[in-house]
């Protein structure tokens, strides 16, 4: 196998994304992404078993996709990697089993990753300066809220603390809900908060008082928050008052901008860690990406956030994370392991 730049085929399945990336090392070919998000609208969120289905039916055309994308022919690859969890069980078996199945039938190594490690992987993917460590990486999207200190990419990943909840970008979608505002809700709600007055309503900061900094310093809750804010809005309606939606999203997004932002800061100022890496779907976030550049720039902290299309969930991050493995000389996996809905950050690689 070609160790300089192995051409890897990595596989993403773990939430309501299709994800086939293929790479070279750390250079991004393809980058293809078939989402199911519109089955789950009206149901405002995602329904694990119609993501899983969803899976089984787009994979072999993202497959096709990809490999018409990049110019590469499936005899070609070095290895195939796969997202082995966390995440939705039903979902991460789709993957698993059609990794395994291609691993096979190509007769190629297979390396079972991490997907919240493949989300700092994404970084290294085209970028103009490599990826230095250690850093502290804050992954938000919605299916996830996690903080974590990453020392060595592929050996060495702590987890600092998550959400005990809900996940943040879950939060932006119930929010959503109650505001009325179609689901997903983060664009919606971050469209709405234009002109709106963020301090118009002081909401709750989870986990930020004085009593939580001994357990859960690291770890976020958005439950109360968006407790908050349907209190709020309903008895607004009782006293028969127009809901202002603007101040109210504006408010809401700035509590959440504010805790994250807050939280991953401290992780670097803690550890004496000088950069953050952002990933996850919430990065898109208008206001979240200004607080944190303001907030690390007066830090001192170097923050680098991916291009959104691979900041979202996608299969490149778990081909380029299979592509550091086998950079650093690391086996592959042998074809025992399963989805592990729960895998802990820790463990970068599955065996
Ligand atoms: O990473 P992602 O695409 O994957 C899943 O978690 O499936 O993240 C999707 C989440 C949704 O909850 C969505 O509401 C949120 O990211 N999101 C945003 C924004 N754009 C997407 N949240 C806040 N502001 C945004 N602009
Ligand atoms: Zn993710």
């Amino acid at each position: 196998m070609n160790r300089d730049e192995p051409l890897v085929l990595g596989i993403e399945t773990s939430c309501d994304e299709t994800g086939i990336g293929i790479v070279r090392g750390t250079t991004l070919l393809a980058n293809v992404i078939a989402s199911s998000m519109d089955e789950h609208a009206r149901y405002g969120g995602v329904v694990p078993e119609v993501a899983a289905r969803a899976h089984l039916e787009a994979l072999g055309p993202s497959i096709d996709a990809a490999l018409e994308e990049s110019g590469v022919a499936l005899d070609d690859l070095d290895a195939v990697a796969v997202t082995s969890g966390p995440g939705l069980a039903g979902a991460l078996m789709v993957g698993v089993g059609a990794a395994k199945a291609l691993a096979l039938a190509l007769e190629k190594p297979i390396y079972a990753v991490n997907h919240l490690v493949g989300h700092v992987g994404a970084d290294l993917l085209d970028a103009d300066a490599p990826l230095e460590t250690p850093t502290i990486a804050l992954l938000v999207s919605g299916g996830h809220t996690s903080l974590l200190v990453v020392r060595d990419l592929v050996s060495d990943v702590e987890l600092l603390g998550e959400t005990v909840d809900d996940a943040a970008g879950e939060a932006f979608d119930k929010v959503a809900r109650v505001l009325g505002l179609p689901y997903p809700g983060g664009p919606e709600i971050d469209r709405a908060a234009v002109g709106g007055d963020p301090k118009a309503i002081r909401f709750p900061r989870g986990l930020t008082q004085p009593k939580d900094q001994a357990a859960h310093r690291y770890d976020f809750s958005f439950s109360g928050l968006k407790t908050a804010v349907a209190r709020w809005v309903e008895q607004r309606e009782a006293a028969g008052e127009p809901v202002p939606i603007a101040d109210v999203a504006a408010s809401f997004r700035e509590a959440v901008a504010d805790v994250l932002v807050t939280k991953a800061i401290a992780a670097c100022t803690d550890l004496g860690v000088p950069r953050l890496l952002l990933g996850g779907g919430v990065i898109a976030n208008a206001r979240l990406r200004e607080l944190a550049q303001e907030r690390a720039d007066a830090a001192r902290v170097a923050l680098r956030i991916p291009p959104l299309s691979l900041c979202t969930d996608n299969g490149a991050m778990i081909a380029a994370l299979g592509a550091q493995l086998i950079m650093a000389g690391h086996e592959p996996s042998g074809l025992g392991f399963g989805a592990d809905s729960t895998l802990p950050a820790t463990e970068v690689q599955v065996a």
